[in-house]
């Protein structure tokens, strides 16, 4: 059998992990609001008309934040639509799904699901059809107390306190040709430095996050980046980066999507530290990685003008739960500069869980990994020292056949290892030792790994994919040994003794 090692050492901290590195994503994109999160009539639906066993799902998941309400669908959204009596509310074109947008749920519901939720709101503002003025009366409704024209209308609409939301993205993917009303990078940077100025000038507390390029391959990449970061550096806190995977019929290289995300984010790192050395600045531009996950957008169906459409709905199979966790792998080692990070989506858009709007909900395979890491992988990320074989791709050429994470958490005294096998055929026998951690006792042991790779859960069979615990005697030591299976993902939970 192959083997490895993974030493793992106390003294090679990277960084606390902001818990908002484990947030997510909500739009006003196909179900994900209507018949995902909202709907009145629902039998577990509240008096607000939210689902009730949506959010018990949700809370299982542990996500601190939450973005809303877009996406490319903010790009053309007037958030002020969505406030005030409901039956007044205007029913709207949604230029970016091609949906029928009937704002039954705005910004005073979102705030109202997110704290019943146990979640905040990471809220992106519209610079595509939208001024900087309406972001800034937007901050003003949300963030002020009383005694302005806005805060005094929310007042009216039933919120004598305010949101207080913290973190604002100027804008979605501006650099994208599908956007309403898309930039160019100059054009969109003095259109959010302006914005910047108005937002923190209402709230001076509030964190600001610039649109990065919507992907690598966008021929603007990362000249935009650089563009953006030059024009904003001072006004901004986060740069934003926007990743998605899909399987093309190459599995290697599919597994190995946690290597790309990585040289992704070292890319990002190097242009923003390019902008800070050019301003001279003492500030580090961290990043919020505000979309990632696995997409099959080749697959999208739009139809036209409906309400609450099937879009992108994608069933996740056992092969993409293993790309999610090797990605939150990557996403969690960078945590020294990744603040936030967002699974795009949470509730039926490209999503674990989905709804029935007849009936309950179901979780997808990838529900799994992100439940693990979002639940164990809190405290702060040690560097992993990993000796084992490399994989040659298709894609990224030689990628290591393990991509691993190990946390520690000084409130519970717990360390937790994640670990990817990416290689198809083989199993590995993993000496992971810890020896400066002190005595350790492992407490449980999760596989996720299955015969065939595309097994997909259902409401007819929901734990056709789930992690399997494995039996442990609750050894105690310094330094473990593990068959990690073929293709497959492990957690790890340890107590120190
Ligand atoms: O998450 C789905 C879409 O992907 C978002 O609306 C957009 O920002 C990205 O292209």
């Amino acid at each position: 059998m192959k083997t490895a090692q993974c030493i793992v050492n106390k003294h090679f901290k990277i960084s606390a992990i902001d818990e908002r590195i484990y947030g997510s994503f909500i739009e006003h994109m196909g179900r994900a609001v209507y018949t995902g999160i909202y709907q009145p009539e629902h039998a577990t639906a509240d008096e607000q008309g939210f689902r009730h066993d949506v959010i018990d799902t949700i809370q299982q998941l542990n996500v601190p934040i939450i973005r809303y309400p877009g996406g490319n669908f903010v790009s053309g959204y007037d958030w002020k639509d969505g406030i005030g009596p409901k039956q007044e509310r205007p029913t709207r074109l949604d230029y970016a799904w091609f949906s029928l947008e009937t704002n039954q749920f705005g910004i005073n519901e979102f705030a109202d699901w997110a704290r019943k939720a146990g979640t905040e709101g990471m809220i992106a503002v519209n610079l595509g059809s939208g001024t900087p003025q309406e972001a800034g009366y937007l901050a003003e409704y949300c963030n002020i107390e009383q005694g302005t024209y806005w805060s005094d209308k929310r007042r009216e609409h039933g919120y004598q306190q305010p949101h207080n939301f913290k973190v604002w993205c100027l804008g979605n993917e501006m650099d994208g040709p599908w956007q309403t009303c898309a930039l160019t990078a100059e054009q969109y940077a003095d259109k959010a430095r302006e914005t910047a100025k108005i937002l923190k000038w209402v709230d001076p507390n509030i964190e600001l996050v610039a649109c990065g390029s919507s992907s690598k391959e966008m021929a603007t990449f990362p000249e935009w980046d650089r563009t953006v970061l030059e024009a904003c550096y001072e006004h901004v806190d986060y740069i934003s980066l926007h990743r998605y995977y899909e399987y093309e019929g190459d599995k290697a290289s599919f597994l190995a999507a946690y290597h790309d995300l990585d040289d992704f984010i070292t890319t990002i790192k190097a242009t923003a530290d390019y902008a800070k050395a050019k301003h001279r600045s003492d500030k580090t531009m961290m990043l919020s990685l505000d979309e990632w996950n696995v997409w099959y957008i080749k697959h999208m169906d739009t139809k036209r003008w409906q309400w609450a459409p099937s879009i992108a709905e994608d069933v996740y199979s056992l092969l993409d739960a293993l790309v999610v966790g090797g990605l939150l792998t990557t996403i969690v080692n960078n945590a020294d500069r990744v603040k936030m990070a967002c699974l795009a989506q949470l509730v039926n858009a490209l999503a674990p869980i989905h709804t029935d709007p007849q009936g309950g909900v179901l979780r997808h395979a990838t529900y799994y990994p992100f439940q693990q890491v979002s639940n164990y992988g809190r405290g702060e990320v040690y560097k992993n020292r990993v000796v084992c074989d490399c994989i040659e791709t298709d894609k990224y050429g030689q990628v290591a056949e393990l991509a691993t994470l190990t946390t520690f958490d000084s409130q519970t005294n717990e360390l937790a290892f994640f670990v990817l096998n990416i290689h198809l055929e083989e199993d590995i026998d993993l000496q992971l030792r810890l020896e400066e951690f002190g005595e350790l006792m492992l407490l449980e042991q999760q596989v996720l790994t299955g015969e065939d790779l595309f097994a997909v859960n259902s409401f007819e069979n929901p734990n056709k994919v789930v992690p399997q615990h494995i039996d442990v005697d609750k050894p105690v030591g310094t330094s473990f040994s593990f068959i990690l299976p073929k293709a497959s993902w492990t957690m790890l939970r340890f107590k120190r003794a």
